[in-house]
């Protein structure tokens, strides 16, 4: 399909905003069955997060070691201390396994078992090596080659788009409003289906593994139409960020067998997890190295440890690690093959997001009301598979899987239906919020109002959680909110204006973060990635519900009335040890 982007006006079957691996697999799969398919991306494709995840594909292949698709759901729904909507977690599983041999069958260069087959490694929370992978660079192997075939099939894409708006009336999704970051300029998007697909929200905090664009874009679109967002107070913190960057180390390294080591040389995961060591959870590692950090431990009584691959040696640390190996060497000058490497916790994954149902269709409710040919796949979603917190190597099977569902469903819909008409003068919201940015007079800056909001967010609602500092973090956020009402730009041109972009970007950040601290406070018990000091313990009597929040004039509304989807004859729940 060709569209002429100089054009300001589009009229198309399916937009997807957001061109990671669940916005690209929704816009193989509507391509392919012949609709047309913009994918609106503020970055290049093959530059989205997902190719940042580094260590692997879950499915239970059994390609090494016998697994099941049983084993699978429960170590998930396990992980995701319960709160995993049990209904979709099955889907989920039981559509893994396809696919990941649709990836095989597509190209994608996984790594092989001495027989030829998928390897597949351990990981953390997963009884059995369940990890598909291509070295340590399977989410980029996946991306570019999903982009490929994205090419192959005439997807169009709008490159370096920035959406500012979605066109919602009557609950009814008629498009999208987006700036061209690269020409400015105001382009409405009239489309009959939109799929949300602009994955996680880390960089609300200082210590992410997130890329720059991570900022949650939709998610604030999502509560600025009302509508709300679901277990945004659930945020995963991966145990081997790079340390004072954050960046991943992946997972990988200790399927492959590295140790995490505190100052005293001792591999600590021994007092937390002992039958699963370093390959216990995320939450469950991540709080482990905090408390070693906060009780002293840390090397040199500061405030990292040491993942250690070096008994793992060279020919397989550069066979199979090499992107660790890389990153230690560049940001922090350790060669891993000699030297452990300096790691502390990284905000690195969103399990809450824009709930959707099975079928990917956005909600507006507890009782699953629908907004019309809106849909959200991938990190930026809660639907809910990963519950409480996300077992590695389900999210880039998340992110595919229910991808090529959206797609699915996206392709029925506009099947069935005709393009409504826009709303009045679509562009509106839009073009306000640019006008606002470059016309203010006020003195303050979105940089540092970021800043102070990560800084925030990281030390007030990071591993470890209490009341009053979460009570602390709200007065914060509020009062980061009122002065941004003040920022100003410099920059007032047209052509890749990223002080503009920024600003907006920063705005997101702090309307969603609200409801990530509003959740966390309401949330009187501990689950999952979820910790509280002052509520140490899990609370299925009062707790086991989700968390939808609208933002309105006097705040964010908490409602806790849906209910967790739990099958109580097969997985009911149980403490959760490791
Ligand atoms: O550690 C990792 O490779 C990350 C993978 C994931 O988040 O699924």
């Amino acid at each position: 399909m060709k569209l002429d982007e100089a054009k300001l006006y589009h009229k198309i079957d399916a937009v997807v905003v957001g061109a990671g691996l669940a916005g690209l697999r929704a816009a193989l799969e509507i391509a392919r069955n012949g609709f047309q398919v913009a994918v609106i991306s503020k970055v290049y494709p093959t530059r989205s997060h997902s190719g940042a995840a580094q260590g692997g594909i879950a499915a239970a292949l059994a390609n090494v070691k016998e697994d099941s698709l049983d084993l699978h759901m429960f170590d998930t729904i396990k992980g995701g201390d319960y709160l995993g909507d049990q209904d979709v977690i099955e889907f989920f599983i039981s559509e893994a396994v396809k696919t990941v041999y649709e990836f095989e069958n597509m190209g994608v260069p996984f790594s092989r078992t001495e027989d030829g087959r998928i390897n597949q490694r351990d990981f953390g929370g997963h009884s059995s090596p369940r990890a598909c992978f291509s070295a340590d660079i399977t989410g980029h192997v996946l991306l570019h080659t999903l982009y490929e075939q994205c090419v192959k099939q005439h997807v169009h894409f709008f490159n370096e788009f920035q959406v500012f708006s979605l066109l919602i009336e009557n609950d009814s999704c008629k498009g999208v409003v987006a700036w061209d970051i690269r020409n400015g300029g105001m382009h409405t998007f009239h489309s009959k289906s939109v799929l949300l697909a602009t994955g996680g929200y880390g960089r609300a905090y200082k210590i992410t593994s997130n890329a720059h664009a991570n900022t949650g874009d939709a998610l604030a679109l999502i509560l600025e139409c009302g509508l709300p967002l679901e277990d945004m107070e659930f945020v995963q913190f991966h145990p081997t960020g790079l340390y004072k960057h954050g960046i991943l180390l992946s997972e990988a390294a200790r399927g492959e067998g590295a140790y995490i080591l505190n100052d005293k040389g001792e591999r600590f995961m021994k007092n937390y997890a002992a039958t699963k060591m370093e390959l216990g959870p995320r939450d469950v590692v991540s709080r482990a190295e905090q408390t070693e950090i906060n009780e002293g431990r840390g090397i040199g009584g500061k405030d990292y440890v040491y993942l250690d691959l070096r008994h793992i040696g060279k020919e397989r640390i550069m066979e199979r690690l090499p992107q660790v190996y890389d990153l230690a060497l560049n940001y922090l000058k350790v060669d891993a093959i000699k030297e452990p490497i300096p790691i502390q916790p990284t905000a690195h994954y969103s399990m809450g997001g824009i709930p959707a149902n099975v079928r990917t269709e956005v909600i507006k409710d507890a009782k699953g009301s629908i907004i019309k040919g809106l849909y959200t796949a991938g990190e930026a979603s809660c639907l809910s598979v990963h519950g409480a917190n996300r077992l590695g190597t389900n999210s880039l099977q998340d992110a595919a899987t229910f991808g090529r569902i959206a797609g699915i469903s996206m392709s029925q819909f506009v099947r069935d239906n005709k393009f409504e008409n826009l709303p009045a003068n679509p562009q509106d919201a839009a073009l306000k919020k640019v006008s606002t940015f470059m016309n203010g007079t006020g003195k303050e800056r979105h940089s540092v109002i970021r800043a102070l909001l990560q800084n925030g967010m990281t030390k007030l609602a990071g591993v470890f959680r209490t009341e009053e500092d979460m009570l602390k973090l709200r007065v914060l956020v509020k009062e980061l909110q009122e002065r941004f009402k003040n920022v100003t730009i410099d920059d007032k041109g047209n052509s890749y204006n990223m002080d503009l972009i920024e600003a907006f970007e920063v705005s997101n950040l702090l309307s969603f973060s609200e409801t990530i601290v509003e959740g966390a406070i309401a949330r009187k018990e501990s689950r999952g990635a979820h910790y509280r000091n002052d509520y140490p313990k899990r609370d299925d009597e009062n707790w086991l519900r989700h968390t939808l929040a609208w933002q309105t004039e006097k705040g964010v509304v908490l409602d806790h009335s849906k209910e967790v989807i739990i099958f109580r004859d097969r997985y009911a729940p149980q403490e959760r040890k490791y």
